[in-house]
């Protein structure tokens, strides 16, 4: 998107200018369509859990923003030589129990012939003008909280290697169907200054685009930051390193300051490339214990504050302990 020119129009209010989640448009005064695609490639085997996957994974942009999904259109592409159109219609029908889940009905979508199985949504939705919760409003002060634990690059790659075992399988797979919905809910009920999802530029991705674009400095606490244990000794072990995590981690470094406690695993976590991760919240400091709480209480069970926004730094992250 870089090479193209910003697309700009009296009512766009959130265009490709920023590296935001969902372009916004407005309609009137009290009403901005939100809009965003995205398609993924098989994650884990079973193709019901694939659909919700790539369902919760699309919904989640417009969640980022603090606006509601309305409705979604399916993207599949598939090789009719290469997969049965039973698996196909089980990936369906998980994105359609994900997007229900969300109040969102697939009203249509396209399906053309690709090599390589992959499916999205492209999803509208709706947001009061006045409430856009963008990823460059972060305010220093503020506190930072992650709603989803990390790791979810190297447990799939480890997957694909046929290294996990059944429960494993189960805990990525219910990591990444939960829909953002009730952190997006509750962070624009508390009045969150920016937010983002951690989806393919990992934590620190991500959290360098809210750095960047709220022109602030982020200092995260490596010892709070959740990940799965399990991602963790993984990595230790034999690495599992995606090569999306490998380019995150090229293009961050001179963005990311780590102190020596902060070990060279640690690190790749915080790199790695996530699919429907969690949100990153930038909230008053005030309102970060109240936020918390409330997630905690409405299901969001994972959710921790992991670190700050500062005056100084602009644009740049400092991991320590
Ligand atoms: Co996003
Ligand atoms: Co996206």
């Amino acid at each position: 998107m870089k090479m193209l020119p910003p697309v700009s129009h009296p009512n766009l209010l959130v265009g490709t200018g920023t590296a935001d989640d969902a372009g916004v448009y407005r309609l009137s005064d009290n009403l901005a369509l939100v809009n965003t695609v995205d398609v993924i490639t098989p994650l884990v085997d079973s193709p019901y859990d694939f659909g919700q996957i790539a369902a919760a994974n699309s919904l989640s942009d417009i969640y980022a923003m603090g606006g509601q999904p309305v409705t979604a259109l399916n993207i599949l592409g598939f090789s009719p030589q290469k997969v049965d159109l039973e698996i196909v219609a089980e990936i369906i029908r998980g994105a359609t129990d994900k997007a229900d889940e969300a109040g969102c009905p697939i009203v249509g979508g396209h399906t053309i012939k690709d090599e390589e199985l992959k499916i999205g949504l492209a999803v509208t939705g709706t947001i009061d003008p006045g409430k856009i919760i963008r990823n460059s409003t972060a305010r220093a002060g503020d506190k930072l909280i992650l709603t989803k634990p990390l790791g979810m690059g190297i447990m799939t790659t480890a997957l694909k290697a046929g290294k996990l075992t059944e429960p494993e399988i189960e805990r990525i797979t219910g990591v990444m169907v939960q829909l953002n919905r009730v952190a997006s809910e509750l962070m624009v009920r508390f009045g969150a200054h920016a937010a983002t999802d951690v989806t393919g530029f990992g934590l620190l991705g991500h959290a360098h685009e809210i750095a960047r674009g709220s022109g602030v400095g982020l200092r995260l606490d490596a010892g709070a930051i959740p990940y799965l244990p399990e991602a963790m000794a993984r990595t230790r072990k034999s690495g599992f390193i995606s090569g999306g995590t490998v380019k995150n981690k090229e293009f961050l470094e001179e963005f990311v300051s780590f102190s020596a406690e902060v070990d060279k695993h640690e690190r790749m976590i915080f790199f790695d490339a996530q699919t429907s991760g969690g949100l990153l919240i930038s909230v008053a400091a005030e309102a970060a214990g109240k936020l918390l709480t409330a997630l905690h209480g409405e299901g969001v069970e994972e959710a921790v504050v992991i670190g700050e926004v500062t005056v100084e730094n602009a644009g740049n992250i400092i991991v320590d302990k």
